[in-house]
């Protein structure tokens, strides 16, 4: 699992914690990963870390609490996808092994694409995931026996074939061990944009088109989206579905009003008359009476104070403070410690 990224698009919340650390509901979101493989079957889990890795060990550990054998390696410098996956190379057996992203919440069938990658013969399976608009991605074309026959980065409107469906990579692959010695030692290397494309160029490279739930956490929305799709029953995790989240230890004044997609962390506190819509409120932070949090991410430690309001798509950084009656503009991001 690739869990070494900066994760820029998501500062100030990733200034003190990696992505993978980042909380969606009631654990860290690559918990949810860890889950969804110890469903399929999958035991032996290697973490390819770089940005941050104490906090995934001090969490993780050998990964016993998690169901399954969790090791560790960490890039000397940042590798890139294909550097991370050759950096794991002295760990991974003599056989097929699965790549995810450390960013990715999914349903996928594990299982189903283990058995397309035997039957079809591949040296490479890429995860393929439908979206509406292809533009903001990369497009994987296939040929009818499903090898890639390219990839489009950012498509325009005129690269689109008509009704070609528009499947993007998943960030999930299995590998053969060959891939390995594909992967340059000693330099970054992308798996996306060097190692995939020699592969198509060579016929080994195959798509498995999956229409299970999928979302990339990787953007403020994404993230925020995220926990209204688990508090929705959207996928199957083992967090708590049905209606707002408030996590143990939180204080929520009864005279306060959450929505069904709101989500209070341990030990918050919300006061009289605050107003939650949809959005998510980090550990120990405190809402003041009166204020409104309409669809916005509340760091951890952070003080909204009584009758302020922070607009959709906001995003408070852990220990920022808002004072009393202060107004948080839609799309506004208050840094780390930062006050608004
Ligand atoms: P942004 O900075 O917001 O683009 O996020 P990111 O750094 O996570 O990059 P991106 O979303 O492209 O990364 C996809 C996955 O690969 C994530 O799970 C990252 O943690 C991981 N990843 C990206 N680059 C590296 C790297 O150099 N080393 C390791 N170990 N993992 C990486």
């Amino acid at each position: 699992m690739l869990v070494g990224g900066e994760g820029r698009r998501l500062r100030p919340l990733t200034d003190t914690r990696p992505k993978p650390m980042m909380r969606l509901v009631d654990r860290p979101f690559v918990a949810h990963q860890l889950d969804l493989l110890r469903r399929h079957g999958v035991r032996d889990v290697i973490f390819s870390c770089g940005y941050r890795p104490d906090a995934l060990r001090a969490h993780f550990g050998d990964g016993a609490s998690s169901g399954v054998r969790l090791r560790y390696v960490v890039d000397p410098e940042p590798l890139g996808t294909a550097g991370a996956i050759g950096n794991a190379a002295g760990l991974i057996d003599d056989e097929p092994f699965l790549v995810l992203n450390g960013d990715i919440l999914t349903d996928l069938d594990i299982g189903g694409l283990r058995e397309d990658h035997a039957r079809s013969g591949a040296t490479a399976t890429v995860v393929l995931t439908p979206v509406e608009d292809p533009s903001a991605f990369g497009l994987v074309r296939l040929h009818d026996d499903r090898s890639v026959e390219e990839f489009v980065e950012k498509p325009a409107q005129e690269d689109l074939r008509p009704g070609e469906p528009f499947r993007i990579n998943a960030g999930t692959y299995l590998l053969d061990p060959g891939v390995l010695e594909r992967i340059p030692a000693g330099r970054a290397c992308s798996i996306e944009r060097e190692v995939f494309p020699a592969l198509a160029g060579d016929g080994v490279l195959y798509g498995h088109p999956s229409d299970a739930y999928w979302r990339d956490i990787g953007t403020p929305a994404s993230y925020l989206a995220a926990h209204h799709d688990v508090l929705r029953g959207a996928l199957r995790t083992e967090s708590p579905a049905g209606g707002a989240y408030v996590a143990p230890g939180a204080a929520v004044d009864p005279a306060a009003e959450l929505d069904a997609l709101a989500c209070v962390g341990r030990d918050a506190r919300v006061g009289p008359g605050a107003r939650l819509v949809s959005c998510v409120v980090g550990e120990r932070s405190v809402v003041g009476a009166g204020a409104v949090l309409d669809r916005c991410i509340v760091g951890d430690d952070v003080t909204v104070a009584d009758g302020a309001r922070i607009g959709p798509g906001a995003v408070l950084g852990d220990g920022a403070r808002v004072p009393g009656g202060a107004v948080v503009e839609a799309g506004a991001t208050v840094p780390t410690g930062g006050s608004a």
